[in-house]
């Protein structure tokens, strides 16, 4: 990314905030504030905030012994350092708030990541401080990828798909569903992933695939069981997240039946995925085909979410988001039936909103792969 992607990006929230009635935005650690300033810092207990005011350089609250990452930023910055000393904390954000001309009016806030302890320090700083959510002013801005964003969602993608290929020679029945995970995660950060990935992946063998959130257990992986792979890699902080189903041997003829359903559901919410179209519009495609089928009340979740420097995030892809999509935006389609005690198929895929439609990110086939008890894969 060029170095002033992050100052392009806070005066481009700079010229929006007036429109949206707010003073400034207020962002703690996390991939907001990492998207608007390239600095990443931990959700520890020293209260981290990034102010974004309506003008001049941006303001950081942040502790003395992270000093270091404010030098030689490639954009101007107005730093407030604090000691160890929580009782000079308020005085801090006092200054900060009166250098960002913060005293009255409207401060934006994420509230699904701004925590109860730094409102509390802003609430203490600036008592006339009203606070109002800014989560679709920001979401506006990171649904659309540019350039950089997608060359490493690519990436995250390509990693995620050569870690499962490599493993899946190794499936043998006997092995747990923990051990097989533990072997993916290991193949991802060996090619390339960062280490903290999006998510631990899903490994659920046979009757616990039916459970669309499983996590990995002891279940032994048995002839005649149905493997369902729920994973992601993370490229400098832009993720990935596919699911692929597999067999061991001979599956129920019924579970093949709905591996097919969803393949074909999947397709749908790709060819419907396109610019100027409600994002529920894909929602209803896929449910559509699955419904058809016969299978409607075993489909239990919506269709995808958006996807980029967070593993969910704007927009959702569910009969209740109106988000019209629009090219540059990025976000799963994995439909699944869940059949209880039996055995789930979801096909996930990431896709990304073109000029004229949509295109997948992931390449690895939607068929159901077949594992051999030996040691090849057809
Ligand atoms: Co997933
Ligand atoms: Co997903």
């Amino acid at each position: 990314m060029s170095e002033n992607q992050h100052l392009k990006r806070q005066q481009r929230i700079q010229a929006l905030l007036g429109k949206a009635g707010l003073q400034a935005v207020a962002l703690n650690p996390g991939p907001d504030l990492t998207y608007f300033s390239g600095l990443e810092f931990h959700l520890m207990e020293r209260p981290v905030l990034l102010i974004l005011p309506g003008d001049g350089p941006s303001v950081l609250i942040l502790p003395e012994l992270e000093s270091a990452k404010v030098d030689d930023l490639p954009y101007p910055i107005r730093p407030f350092f604090f000691n160890e000393d929580p009782g000079t904390w308020v005085g801090i954000f006092q200054a900060a708030l009166q250098e960002a001309g913060l005293s009255s009016g409207k401060l934006g806030l994420i509230p699904r990541r701004l925590r109860v302890l730094e409102l509390n320090y802003l609430q203490s700083a600036a008592p006339d401080l009203e606070f109002e959510s800014a989560q679709d002013l920001i979401s506006q801005m990171r649904m659309i990828k540019d350039g950089s964003e997608l060359a490493k969602m690519g990436e995250a993608v390509r990693i995620a798909e050569c870690a499962l290929t490599g493993i899946l020679s190794s499936l043998k029945p006997g092995q747990t569903e923990k051990e097989v995970a533990a072997r993916l995660v290991g193949r991802l950060l060996a090619q390339g992933s960062d280490p903290a990935l999006p998510f631990f992946p899903i490994v659920s063998f046979g009757e616990n695939s039916a459970n669309p959130h499983a996590s990995p257990g002891e279940r032994v992986l048995k002839e005649g069981d149905l493997v369902l792979i729920d994973w992601g890699a993370a490229y400098q902080r832009y993720c990935s997240d596919i699911t692929r189903v597999f067999a061991l041997g001979d599956l129920h003829p019924e579970l093949d039946k709905i591996a097919l359903f969803v393949a074909e559901a999947n397709t749908a919410g790709r060819e419907a995925a396109k610019p100027g179209v409600p994002a529920s519009a894909v929602d209803r495609a896929v449910r559509q085909v699955i419904s058809e089928a016969g299978y409607g009340d075993y489909f239990t979740h919506r269709t995808g979410h958006g996807l980029g420097g967070e593993a969910h995030e704007e927009p959702y892809i569910s009969e209740f988001d109106q988000t019209i999509l629009k090219p540059g935006m990025t976000f799963t389609i994995e439909p699944g039936i869940y059949l209880p005690g039996r055995g789930g198929v979801r096909i996930e895929d990431d896709v990304l909103i073109t000029e004229d439609g949509c295109r997948s990110l992931t390449e690895l086939s939607r068929e159901l792969g077949q594992l051999l008890p030996d040691d090849s894969m057809i």
